[in-house]
């Protein structure tokens, strides 16, 4: 919430008084609140204990010269990031519901661009009445949140629902809308990468050595998914050769399962041309030369000899191939020398950049959740934190997208 700014309305009802504890709580939160007064508010609480607490002038009257000379109405209606009704009576919901306009609260509900948050509390009669169950659910139609109103006693004497809600209940409701807010911009923000087509690989290989048995390695497929999920996010069209991982595909993406080196470098090519690829996947560097289709047997002759030959690097392939993408990005899990066995691998395999971690058994990044990676380019060496898996996939993604920008 920090950093956030509310406009708040305080209409006339007992529960008014509420309203001086929830602006300091905001305020304890870095939320800036601005207020305005109704005539009836005015009947509650001071002006002088709302400018107090809120550390702002309070506005309370349409045609104050003063006031318009400082902020406008039309800019105070869309100066904050929501604006919230509390008390919201029968007779400003009413007003809202039906587009009046006739007094400083009411023209701003009509004039803002921003969400409000209606935190209604009167008499229960007056709550329950056909008239106010009709406004409330234009309201709702119209897009206005609501919370509460609570069930209880009331100041009146009478008891069910029309409490105002608890000033706690309240924040997080002007929590929950903030986040709703950032959801929206979020989805209606063009990606970084809309429009890129990403190839990523991840996971291991397995190689098979007969039909039950094959050499693998202990790659979790963890941060070649999350880069995928992220690119997807950034808007990216993106494609994941992925070896068996024993995690779910990422949402957003085209998987494509593989098991072997040689079907994963397949489904790769088969998928360019592409605008970056990165390959994630820990590859098993070699085979089983000869394919063997029975199950292997104990023999006399003692334990088989596996006859290993090198499998193709797909990265190397990628780097030099005819539809190379515009950038080519490698890992490379080394358990020393981290740094230097990066550079050499980004000169040998002529990729754009290295992903270079360490894998060793105590750093725990393999099948863990965090990572420690430097960035390995031709202009040098970029040393991250270590972070979330998540987060190094967010953090590259925004990185790619920053050179793809700048043509790479
Ligand atoms: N890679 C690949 N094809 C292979 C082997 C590796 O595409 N047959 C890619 C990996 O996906 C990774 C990078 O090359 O992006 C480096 O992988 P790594 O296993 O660290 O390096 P290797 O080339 O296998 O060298 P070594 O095992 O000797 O460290």
């Amino acid at each position: 919430m920090d950093g956030k700014r509310v406009l708040l309305i305080v209409g006339g009802g007992i529960a008014a008084y509420k309203v001086l504890d929830l602006v300091r709580r905001l305020r304890e939160r870095g939320v800036s609140v601005r207020t305005v007064l109704t005539q009836a508010g005015a009947q509650f609480v001071t002006p002088l204990s709302l400018a107090s607490l809120s550390g702002n002038p309070v506005h309370t009257d349409l045609f104050s010269l003063t006031d318009e000379a400082q902020m406008g109405h039309i800019e105070l209606s869309r100066s904050a990031d929501l604006v919230v009704v509390a008390p919201a009576t029968a007779d400003l919901l009413a007003k809202a519901a039906n587009g009046l306009a006739n007094d400083l609260a009411s023209t701003l509900l009509l004039a803002t661009d921003k969400r409000v948050l209606m935190v209604p509390a009167m008499n229960v009669r007056m709550w329950q009445h056909p008239a106010t169950q009709r406004n409330v659910a234009q309201l709702q139609r119209d897009g206005i949140l609501f919370v509460g109103p609570d069930d209880g006693a009331m100041a009146c004497g009478e008891f069910g629902p029309g409490r105002m809600s608890e000033v706690l209940d309240i924040v997080v409701a002007i929590d929950a809308a903030f986040r709703m807010q950032a959801r929206a911009q979020q989805q209606q923000a063009p990606g970084i990468l809309a429009g890129k087509r990403v190839i990523i690989t991840s996971g291991p290989t397995y190689e098979p050595i007969d039909p039950v048995r094959y050499i693998a390695n202990r790659s979790s497929g963890k941060q070649g998914h999350a880069i995928a999920e992220a690119a997807a996010r950034a808007g990216a069209d993106v494609l994941l050769v992925c070896g068996p991982v024993a995690i779910p595909d990422p949402v957003g993406v085209t998987c494509v399962h593989v098991e072997s080196a040689r079907e994963m470098l397949g489904a790769v090519e088969a998928g360019l041309p592409a605008d970056i690829y990165i390959g994630a996947a820990a590859v098993a560097d070699w085979r089983v030369g000869t394919a063997v289709v029975e199950k292997l047997k104990k023999g006399a002759s003692g334990p088989p000899s596996l006859g290993l030959v090198e499998n193709p690097d797909i990265l190397a392939t990628i780097s030099t191939h005819q539809k190379r993408p515009v950038l080519v990005v490698g890992f490379a899990a080394e358990t020393q020398t981290v740094v230097e066995h990066a550079q050499a691998k980004l000169k040998k395999k002529k990729c754009d950049l290295i992903i270079a971690n360490d894998v060793s058994a105590q750093s725990g990044v393999m099948g863990g959740d965090e990572n420690t990676v430097h960035l390995v380019s031709k202009s040098g060496v970029d040393h991250w934190p270590r972070m979330a898996k998540t987060a190094v996939a967010q953090r590259l993604v925004e990185h790619l997208a920053k050179l793809l920008k700048e043509g790479a």
